[in-house]
Parts: C-alpha cells; structure tokens; sequence
C-alpha cells in the first residue's frame, strides 16, 4: 500500500478558534501504479483531503500512512523524505513558487534533498523541457510569467524530484487547450510508461473519462463513490453528485435515442470511432 487514509477528519481553524472539519472520516487505500481521479462539488474537500497526501496538512483526528510513514495528531514525522516520494503540484501554483528565477526554482526541490548545483540544474532542464517550457524562461522571476507558464514551472519543479507518486490538483487550470492536452499526455505517459501512481483532482469530466482508472467523488468532507471509472455514471446516486457526463457518454446517449446505435459506456474519441465502425459495418 502506498498511502492510507484511517478515519482522517481534518478542521480547518477559524478566527475566533472556531472549528471547520473539511473532511470527515475518510478511509482509503492507494495502491502504487493507480491513475485516480478526485472529484466532486467546489467546496467538498478535494484539496484538503490531497494535501494529507505528502503531509502538508497533518489529521485532526485519525492517521495517514504514507510508505512507511505514519502521520497523526500524535506522531510528528520527518517531512522531506515523504516530499521525495510525493510530489504535490498545488491548485493555485502561486502558492508554490518562490525563487529568483525560474529556473532556481524548478532546482529547488532536488537542491533540497541533496543533490549537488550541476546535477540539480541537469534535472531542472529535463523537467522544464518535458513540460514544455521555452529556455528563454528560465532566468525570468516566477512571479513575471503568465499563469500557465507558472503552473508549468510549478509541476516542473515536482517532476525534478522524480517522485514515485504525482498528486495533481487541477494541474490543467489556466492552461489553453492545447497545453492542457499536452500536459494530461504527460502525466498519462509517467503512469503508462515510468510506472508513476497519478492522483488526479479535477472538475474536468473528460479528462478524467479519457484518463483515470478509478475515480473518487467528494461531497460535504465525505466520499461519496469510490469505484471503477465504468461503474460511476449507472451509479444509482449519480445525479445526486452534481457531476457533467463526459461528452462520449453524452454522445453515445444522443446516437442510441436518435438513431438506435447500441449504447456502451466509453470514454474516449478514439473508442467511439472503432465502435461506431464496428456497428454500422454489420
Ligand atoms: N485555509 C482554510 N481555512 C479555513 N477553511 C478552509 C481553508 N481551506 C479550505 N477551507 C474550507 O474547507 C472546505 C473544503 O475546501 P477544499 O479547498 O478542500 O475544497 P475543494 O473541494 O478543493 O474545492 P475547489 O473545487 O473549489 O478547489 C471548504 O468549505 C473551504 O471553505
Ligand atoms: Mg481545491
């Protein structure tokens, strides 16, 4: 098991001590070599439940065990050797750059855990390459590029570390769709070929049709599905989860309804096209 969620609640602190628990006893179990997708409601608890994942936040109540690592109220654990094997790439990247330049700060995390100038600065420049940023970046400030840019050096940075597992929240944000395309290849290309577990936080439905192996929807701090991608839309409750279909499923539906085509569950282009051949051709 790569990481495990027994009965974690987590409250956020209010101003006046008030408490907010943003997740509620959450159980869950991630195998190493899974590509998740997490979703669900603005608000339902998505962020803060990934944030448990590489211990930036710490459980309220419960434990969370990643490797061989237990975190809880009680055990205080060292942080940089859980960083290493999980990277996190933060919702609004902002959050996460710091440095003079980007490329310092692609550097940053290898830098930390060892590694000398030279070798950091090698893996840097195949990070910043792999995700698509141009050389005449890299000595800019972070904080001087536009948001898609930022988002780039942000995932950048973790890929530099090589982490095992990739923990992505709306990794696709403020990207044009050709970026965004770009990016989920990548990221599917870590989990197909390099054997990266992928947990993917995302509102976008076809990226996570086309991608995820499992998904896991979040409603009010709670898991409310927790299952096989092809068994979440003839999910009885699946109305209730305010969740858009992606658009094969869309599609299939119209072509069962206006024209008869036999309707199957299937979640990408390239799927629908081989269906469509195979059944107009008998
Ligand atoms: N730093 C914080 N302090 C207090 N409350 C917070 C904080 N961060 C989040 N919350 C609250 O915790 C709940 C869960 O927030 P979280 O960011 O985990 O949701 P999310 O599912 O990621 O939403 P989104 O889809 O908008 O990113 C929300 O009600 C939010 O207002
Ligand atoms: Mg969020």
């Amino acid at each position: 098991m790569a990481i495990q969620f027994k009965d974690v609640s987590f409250s956020y602190k209010g101003i006046k001590a008030e408490q907010y628990e943003a997740i509620k006893n959450i159980n869950l179990n991630i195998d190493e070599g899974e590509f998740i997708a997490i979703c669900g409601k603005t608000g339902s608890g998505k962020s803060t439940l990934v944030q448990h994942m590489n211990a930036l936040l710490e459980p309220t109540k419960g434990e969370v065990c990643i490797f061989e690592h237990t975190l809880s109220k009680k055990r205080k654990q060292k942080i940089s050797p859980i960083r290493k094997r999980v990277g996190l790439v933060f919702q609004f990247p902002e959050y996460q750059l710091f440095e003079e330049t980007v490329l310092k700060d692609i550097m940053f995390g290898p830098k930390n855990f060892g590694l000398t100038n030279e070798e950091a600065k090698e893996k840097a420049l195949k990070a910043a390459e792999l995700v698509g940023l141009k050389e005449e970046l890299l000595e800019k400030s972070p904080f001087r590029i536009s948001g898609g840019q930022m988002r780039r050096v942000a995932i950048a940075g973790i890929l530099a570390m090589e982490p095992d597992i990739l923990v992505l929240d709306e990794p696709t944000r403020g990207l044009d769709p050709q970026g965004s395309k770009e990016v989920m290849k990548l990221f599917y290309d870590l989990y197909d070929r390099h054997n990266k577990t992928i947990i993917l936080v995302s509102h976008d439905m076809d990226i996570i049709a086309k991608y995820a192996k499992r998904v896991i929807v979040m409603d009010d701090g709670c898991i409310v599905f927790d299952g096989k991608k092809e068994d979440l839309y003839c999910h009885s409750d699946f109305d209730t989860f305010s969740l858009a279909k992606p658009k094969t499923i869309e599609l299939m539906e119209y072509l069962n309804k206006e024209i008869n085509i036999p309707f199957k569950y299937l979640f990408n282009e390239e799927e629908v096209i081989k269906y469509l051949k195979e059944v107009t051709h008998e």
